[in-house]
This record gives structure tokens, C-alpha cells and sequence, in this order.
């Protein structure tokens, strides 16, 4: 069994009594082991039913528990994210006491999209939250990509800055790559220069994994899904999501726990031919499509784990808003898992997390190679000057 029951049996026991009418029924729980989710210690129990038979009283028979519906367990990205988020809180607390450096965040978003700015404004809390300083550098659809570059050459150059991330998508006449390669790959929060995304491919730890990916893992991570020789299959090929959580997912070397490895990923994409037959061999299926419903439950076998990424939007006239937010997995599908994301409070505010996870790693690192060339500065006495004078340093360059 690939994974661990969290919440799912304890939840489980009024369904189990009710199966077991007219009898009488006692569920006993015993402790058997605990997993760690950020920090709260879930219970798995281990179940024994005792029946006592109506029609025969005297009969008291132990019996095991016949095949019962199982209702999924919801990977909760939401909660999972707030102890990311606390835990970000203390130590950003802790570094700008210790460094003068507040973590600060800077998107650039060429566009006017409703929605795009919401991921922008979740991204804008998240960095409040936490205690990180956040701009948003904003610019209409007639920048040109030159300009844009040098908007980014700019704020890789600033020293008070420590993640950059470029919102996509970015215009069609402006070329996408070229305006990722402008980031310093030292400040490329969200993972996606070559430098870094290189490093994912040759398994050597780079220093940042897209947020999204990096979600996926801190799940499988805190629900104890261990994915070695299990058939995964990913849905989608994007740098951003598809691409890096199968070539994450399907490395050779595992020693690297924050990188898991070990599965045999299959991944499809537009071009794949009739493949939803293919589906019913995966134990964990990995959507990143932005298909509503391209997840059905037909194609799946019995006790697959859902990961929905996907973010669409369908009309609803009951919301406010006059649309709902709803992932690439039929809901119908749940019923045949035994995990699932939902959507939303699955893989998004996760993806959040980790970002806010990837800046404050960032200004660790422009404060480690701040004080080692001062310190390497101070040994060729080219800078008189000791460490505690760069904190008020930093404190006025703020
Ligand atoms: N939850 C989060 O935090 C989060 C973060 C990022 C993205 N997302 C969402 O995740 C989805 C994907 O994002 P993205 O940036 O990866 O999008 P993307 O760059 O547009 O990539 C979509 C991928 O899906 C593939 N695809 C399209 N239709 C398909 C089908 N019928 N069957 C199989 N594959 C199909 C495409 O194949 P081709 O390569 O052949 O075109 C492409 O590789 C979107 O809904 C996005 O909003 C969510």
C-alpha cells in the first residue's frame, strides 16, 4: 500500500456501523503508527470489528472487516500550507533580527487579466503574511521586450531585491524565454532559468524547483506517499508544472530527500493519441492541463491518487463572481480514489507557500555572499568593517 490513512478510518467508523445493521457493532481503534503532517502527528488506526449477532446472541464472533466503501482522503493543501506559512513567519522574524535584511519580492506583470492579478494579489498576502517586503511591477501591452529586459536586468541588480518573478502568460509579441534568461538565476524564485531548471535535469540540486512542483512534493512529503516503482502518470509538459514534476518524480538518485525519485513517470501532452485507457495503469495521476474534466472517472483504477494543478473557471450563476473555480479532475472521479486535490485548497495554496519558501531561501543565500566577500574583503584588507556594521547597512538600504 503506496499510502497511509490519515484522517480516513476515524471518519470512517459511523459508515462502517451503519453497514453493519441490525447487529451491533464495536470498532475498536488500536494505534499502529503516526505520520507527521508540518508538525501535527496523525494517528493511523488499525480496526477490528466485533459483531455480536442478533439472531443468535450467543454467538460472538470476531470477524475482519468486509470490503467497505472508503471515502478519500482530501490532501488539503490549504491546511497544509498554513504550517508552511507559520513556520516562514518565525524564521523570516529570526533572519531580519540576525541579518537586517527584510525578504522582498518583485513581479512584473505585463497585462490587465482579472484573474491573473488574483494569483498576483494571493502571492501580494502571502508575502504580508509572512513579514516579507513585496512590489509589483506593472506595465501595459505595449512594453516592448527590450524594455522589459532591462526592467529586469534592473531588479536583478538591486541589491534589496531577492525573488523576481516574471506573472505569464506575457504577451505573444514578447518572447518568453529570452525574458526568463534575463533573471540572475540567484534571485529566480520560481525555478525556471536553465540554470536551474538544468539542474533538475542533470539531478543535482538546484538552487530553486517551480513552486508548483515543489507543492506537489511537499505533499506526497507530508501524507508519507512513497512513490518508488509506482506508475505516475503526468498530464501536461510545461516547464512551469508538467516537466519538472516528472523529471523530479522519475530520478535516479534518491538521496536528495527533498527531490523524490524513483517512479515510472509517463507523461502526456496534446499530441498524445487516445491514451485515457493508459490511465487505468497509473497508482497516481498528476493533471496540469488547464482541461476541465479531462480526469474521468471511467479511466482510472480503483485507489488511484488524484493530483489536480489545473485552474479553470466555468460560468455559475450562484456566485457572486458568476464563475467557479474547478480543477482538470471530474469530480465523479473522487469517488474512485483513495486521495485526491481539491479545487481549490489543493495544489494552489501550496504553490504560494513554496514560493514565499524560495524568497526567504534567497535572501539566506545574498546574505551568506554578502558577508563572505566581506569577509574575503576584510582578510586582503581591501574593507575595514566586521559583519555587525552590514546589518545596519542592510537596514539602510531598505
Ligand atoms: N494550482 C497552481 O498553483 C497552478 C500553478 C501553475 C499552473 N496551474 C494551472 O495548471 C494548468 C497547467 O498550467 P501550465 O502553466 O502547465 O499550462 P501550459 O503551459 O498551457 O501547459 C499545458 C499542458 O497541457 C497539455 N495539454 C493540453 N491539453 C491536453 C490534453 N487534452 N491531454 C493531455 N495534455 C494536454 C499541453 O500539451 P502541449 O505541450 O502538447 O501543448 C501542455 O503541455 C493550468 O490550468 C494552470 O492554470 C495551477
Amino acid at each position: 500500500m503506496i499510502f497511509r490513512s490519515v484522517k480516513t478510518i476515524k471518519k470512517c467508523l459511523p459508515q462502517a456501523n451503519s453497514l453493519f445493521r441490525p447487529f451491533t457493532t464495536t470498532a475498536t481503534a488500536t494505534t499502529t503508527s503516526s505520520t507527521n503532517i508540518a508538525g501535527t502527528t496523525i494517528i493511523t488506526p488499525k480496526i477490528t470489528d466485533t459483531i455480536s449477532g442478533v439472531d443468535n446472541p450467543i454467538i460472538e464472533k470476531k470477524v475482519t472487516t468486509p470490503p467497505q466503501p472508503i471515502k478519500p482522503v482530501v490532501l488539503n493543501g490549504k491546511l497544509l500550507s498554513s504550517h508552511i506559512k507559520e513556520s516562514i513567519k518565525k524564521d523570516t522574524a529570526d533572519f531580519i533580527k540576525n541579518s537586517g535584511i527584510t525578504p522582498h519580492l518583485v513581479v512584473i506583470y505585463v497585462g490587465d487579466n482579472k484573474q491573473i492579478e488574483s494569483y498576483i494579489k494571493a502571492k501580494k498576502t502571502g508575502c504580508e503574511e509572512v513579514g516579507f517586503r513585496f512590489t509589483l511591477d506593472r506595465f501595459s501591452s505595449d512594453i516592448t521586450e527590450a524594455q522589459l529586459i532591462k526592467k529586469i536586468k534592473y531588479h536583478s541588480e538591486d541589491p534589496s531585491v531577492h525573488g523576481i518573478i516574471v506573472q505569464l502568460p506575457l504577451p505573444e509579441n514578447i518572447n518568453r524565454d529570452n525574458i526568463i534568461q534575463a533573471i540572475d538565476p540567484k534571485k529566480d524564485v520560481d525555478g525556471l532559468t536553465s540554470i536551474n531548471m538544468g539542474q533538475i535535469m542533470v539531478s543535482k540540486k538546484p538552487l530553486f524547483i517551480p513552486c508548483t512542483p515543489l507543492g506537489i512534493l511537499e505533499i506526497f512529503k507530508a501524507y508519507n506517499i512513497k512513490l518508488e516503482g509506482k506508475n505516475v502518470a503526468v498530464l501536461g509538459r510545461s516547464n512551469l508544472v508538467g516537466r519538472t514534476i516528472a523529471t523530479l518524480l522519475s530520478q535516479k538518485d534518491m538521496s536528495n530527500p527533498s527531490i523524490m525519485g524513483g517512479a515510472n513517470v509517463t507523461t502526456f501532452h496534446k499530441y498524445s493519441k487516445s491514451y485515457h485507457h493508459l490511465l487505468k495503469n497509473a497508482d497516481v495521476i498528476i493533471s496540469a492541463t488547464g482541461v476541465p474534466g479531462l480526469v474521468k472517472k471511467e479511466d482510472l483504477k480503483k485507489g488511484v491518487i488524484l493530483i489536480d494543478v489545473g485552474i479553470n473557471y466555468k460560468e455559475d450563476s450562484s456566485k457572486k463572481s458568476g464563475y467557479r473555480m474547478v480543477g482538470d479532475v471530474d469530480p465523479e472521479s473522487y469517488e474512485k480514489s483513495i486521495a485526491y486535490t481539491p479545487v481549490p485548497g489543493g495544489v494552489g495554496p501550496l504553490t504560494v507557500a513554496c514560493l514565499l519558501r524560495n524568497v526567504l531561501k534567497s535572501s539566506i543565500l545574498h546574505y551568506r555572499i554578502q558577508c563572505s566577500r566581506l569577509r574575503a574583503g576584510v582578510e586582503n584588507n581591501i574593507v575595514d568593517k566586521k559583519e555587525k556594521d552590514l546589518k545596519s547597512d542592510n537596514k539602510n538600504n531598505q
